[in-house]
């Protein structure tokens, strides 16, 4: 039977509007156009923004192989191929989208100016408001003089960053304009502080590619630095072995980590081979997904484990590649992935290791870190942890400096006064740490000495005329946990 039918193509304006929210950040943008550098061959990617220019451009240009006019067009599509296609191991794509949905994400116009070896440049650009305009998916096909100011405009760029390369000539060059994104940071401030996490965020992402030598990225002329998150040649590393699991014909690896307690202290520092300057120890614990040796995931243990301080060493690395992408759901924007239950399974005995590990590494570190500062700190640190009888405790010092100064100028009434202050500040301390970690109990019975400070401070209360209702409530927030230092409390009621 004869079926009915009509067209329906979607109005442009708004349909690249929706599909650009595919929640890219710049970060994430800017990593899928780096991907398809790489695909390309390129061993140089040049990133330029100049934020003090009233007008924000964003130029993305590398020494790959380019495009052919034809080819030019056509990957403006979209989407320009289909999932199903076979690519290379190289090749990073695989839903023909992200130039343009990376793009448009923060960018209202955008223009790809190409060339293959031996070729002239051709633009190619689309533009939404002239797409407003046209109501229907006109593609830009840019006249040489305006592909030629791009190309000019970007060295110019260039040039008014310090180590420019006049001699760059790009294959490809992307330039990103209408950043309605980025235009909404009025501060210079702000937009640097965009740019210094974009900087961090490609060079954790494609650190495997700087690493070998294989690619350099540069923005604002400035060569972005790898971070390795698996530093497994600094000696302080512990490794977990290496296991597999098998899909079809591929193998996907998994290896954990286990970093050194030094690595806490050190992360703090410049240039530390642990954490980066803008993210911690914490927010780098957990699994790390590679596909074809570009980081997709991390900062998380993807759904096994929930992230904790006390598993900040533990790290685990899974290698897939593109042929494993029926396996795994990896979203538009590159930046998220999700782990097939089975694999999940093969992976619990690594991660209970890692995790076991992580965690007896994280007790060793209070215990190393106490034992330091008893050694190193008389005196100096007012207040410290301590392992107790009753787990760690932090106590103040009674010989810190200007405590012990204090006490010598007053008289023995004041100093105990003193004593006492400090003591009820640091069972404060300790109730508010408790609170947070709930790590450790306090003493099950009240001792001598306990019991006079009890009597002493019920004393200054009443000479300086607080009721007992007050006294009361004051002696059993500091010290009443425990049924019979509520008793001993209560009897002292005239
Ligand atoms: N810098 C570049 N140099 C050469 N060719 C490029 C470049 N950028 C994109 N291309 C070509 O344009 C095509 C479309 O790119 P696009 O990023 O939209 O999709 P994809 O890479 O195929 O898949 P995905 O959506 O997963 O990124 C690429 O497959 C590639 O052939
Ligand atoms: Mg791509």
């Amino acid at each position: 039977m004869q079926r009915d039918s009509v067209v329906l193509s979607p109005p442009p304006v708004v349909f690249i509007k929706s599909i650009s929210e595919q929640g890219y950040t710049l970060s994430t943008a800017m990593s899928d156009l780096v991907d398809n550098s790489i695909a390309a061959g390129a061993t140089r990617v040049e990133i330029l923004m100049e934020t003090n220019k009233p007008a924000l451009i964003m130029y993305v240009a590398d020494n790959g192989n380019g495009m052919s006019p034809r080819d030019l067009t056509l990957n403006m599509r979209f989407p320009s191929a289909d999932m199903e296609d076979v690519r290379s191991s190289r090749d990073m794509g695989r839903f023909g989208l992200g130039l343009k949905t990376a793009s448009f994400s923060q960018s209202r116009k955008f223009t790809v100016i190409s060339r293959t070896a031996g070729s002239y440049y051709e633009g190619r650009c689309w533009d939404v408001e002239y797409l407003k305009k046209t109501g229907d998916w006109t593609l830009v096909i840019e006249p040489a003089d305006i592909v030629e100011k791009h190309i000019t405009d970007f060295s110019a760029a260039s040039m008014n960053f310090h180590s420019a390369d006049p001699g760059f000539s790009p294959n490809t060059l992307i330039v990103w304009e209408e950043l309605y994104k980025l235009r909404k940071f009025t501060k210079n401030t702000e937009l640097n502080a965009e740019l210094e996490e974009l900087r961090n965020h490609l060079g954790l992402v494609f650190h495997r590619f700087i690493q070998n030598g294989e690619l350099e990225i540069r923005l604002n002329n400035l060569l972005i630095e790898p971070f390795d998150p698996f530093p497994v040649n600094n000696p302080g590393i512990q490794t977990i072995a290496e296991a597999f699991w098998k899909t079809g014909d591929n193998y996907i690896k998994f290896q954990g980590i286990i970093l050194p307690k030094i690595s806490e202290k050190e992360s703090a520092e410049n240039g530390s081979a642990w954490a980066m300057p803008n993210r911690t120890l914490e927010e780098l614990q957990g699994i790390y997904v590679y596909r074809n040796r570009r980081l997709i995931n991390y900062g998380g243990w993807l759904r096994t484990v929930s992230k904790a301080s006390n598993l900040q060493f533990g790290r685990i690395r899974i290698d897939i590649s593109n042929l494993n992408d029926g396996d795994f759901q990896l979203n538009v924007a590159k930046s998220s992935i999700k782990i097939p239950f089975s694999l999940k399974r093969a992976m619990a005995d690594m991660i209970s290791s890692v995790t076991t590990q992580a965690v007896k590494e994280y007790r060793d570190r209070i215990a190393s870190a106490v034992i330091r500062q008893n050694a190193l700190s008389k005196g100096v640190t007012l207040i410290s942890k301590q392992i107790g009888a009753e787990g760690p405790m932090l106590k103040i010092d009674p010989d810190f400096e200007i405590l012990r100064q204090l006490k010598v100028q007053l008289s023995p009434v004041n100093a105990g006064k003193l004593d006492i202050l400090m003591h009820l500040i640091e069972r404060k301390l300790n109730q508010i740490w408790q609170g947070e970690t709930g790590s450790m109990e306090f003493e099950q019975t009240i001792d001598e000495a306990e019991k006079q400070r009890i009597i002493k401070i019920r004393k200054y209360y009443e000479e300086a005329g607080y009721s007992w209702e007050e006294i009361r409530q004051l002696l059993i927030e500091s010290f009443g946990r425990q049924q019979e230092t509520i008793s001993f409390i209560e009897s002292l009621k005239k």
